[in-house]
């Protein structure tokens, strides 16, 4: 019995939408943009689907945010995509804006949703967010570890040569180029891939990871959409069926992995009120560096968007 919007109906915000169709398990999904009919458009084509994949799920576009009214749970994908050359943090400028008010927007009809940030540079925007809702911190997070986390089990399986479903792995960080790979906590069918893989396949993968996004950018002169928007997706379907599910994601922390009044990746215990616990793992040294660097990286993109200013 739920009801999710999806803000942006660019490429990720309709995979997130046609993606969530596909699973059945929400009676119905908005997708709104700001640019006229291109939300019904696009709703429409993926209900024209349905009778053909056999879903349910009514889908709706819309350019006004009064079709949103009682949200159970919103996907916010609005902004721009980079451009070849460009970083994520580049994005900024455009994006903070956007980002801010369409959660204002959001909050004007649906009073307690859980918001899911998918634009990017992701870890401030999700602050941004947070901060334009004024939610409590377990209802404002962002998507990005799991899309990441898909990137490095998708690379370990090619190099493998075994199914993406034998590899599970922990990723955790910023989603820049900072974003800390895990390899002690990287497992195979359940057994260590450090057991598996040789040191230095295994390190080229982790660095393959972390431009991972930089990479399709530069194959398609535009940012992936398939493998994001069914990231979001799996999140959504992790809230909707309460399933405790343990994924990284971008969330607020205040303490843990010594790291405070920040938006970072880190595995999380996700279900019905959103972010239910974060999960510390016992880093060593050189792990926990790598996370405080990361850290570091997104605390002065924050610190960009402070100064921004944007009420
Ligand atoms: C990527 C974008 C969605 O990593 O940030 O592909």
């Amino acid at each position: 019995m739920s009801k999710v919007t999806v803000v942006g109906a660019g490429n990720v915000g309709a995979t997130v939408a046609n993606v969530l169709a596909h699973k059945d398990i929400v009676n119905e999904v908005v997708l709104l943009d700001i640019r006229g009919d291109f939300a019904k458009g696009k709703a429409l084509d993926s209900w024209q689907q349905a009778p053909i994949d056999y879903y349910s799920t009514k889908l709706t576009g819309t350019d006004n945010y009064r079709d949103t009214k009682g949200s159970d749970i919103v996907v916010i994908t609005a902004g721009i995509p980079r451009k070849p050359g460009m970083s994520r943090d580049d994005l900024i400028s455009t994006n903070a804006g956007i980002v801010s008010s369409v959660t204002k927007s959001i909050l004007k009809y649906s009073k307690n949703p859980i918001i899911i940030v998918v634009s990017n540079p992701l870890d401030v925007m999700t602050y941004a967010a947070f901060k334009a809702s004024g939610l409590k911190p377990n209802r404002v997070f962002g998507m990005a570890g799991i899309l990441d986390t898909a990137r490095y089990r998708a690379f370990l399986a090619t190099e493998l040569q075994v199914s993406p479903k034998e590899i599970q792995a922990v990723l955790m960080g910023g989603h820049g180029d900072t974003m800390v790979p895990l390899p002690r906590y990287t497992t195979v069918a359940g057994i260590p891939v450090l057991e598996m893989i040789d040191r230095d396949k295994l390190k080229a993968i982790v660095e393959r990871t972390k431009k991972g996004g930089g990479e399709l950018v530069k194959l398609m002169g535009t940012s992936a959409w398939y493998a994001p928007g069914a990231a979001a997706a799996q999140m959504v379907e992790a809230i909707v069926k309460d399933e405790n599910r343990i994924f990284p994601c971008c969330t607020f922390l205040n303490g843990e992995y010594g790291l405070k009044k920040i938006f970072l990746g880190v595995p999380v215990k996700l279900g019905k009120e959103g972010i239910k616990e974060v999960l510390e793992l016992k880093l060593n040294k050189s792990e926990t560096k790598l996370l405080h660097k990361s850290a570091d990286a997104v605390k002065s993109v924050m610190k960009t968007f402070d100064k921004m200013n944007i009420k």
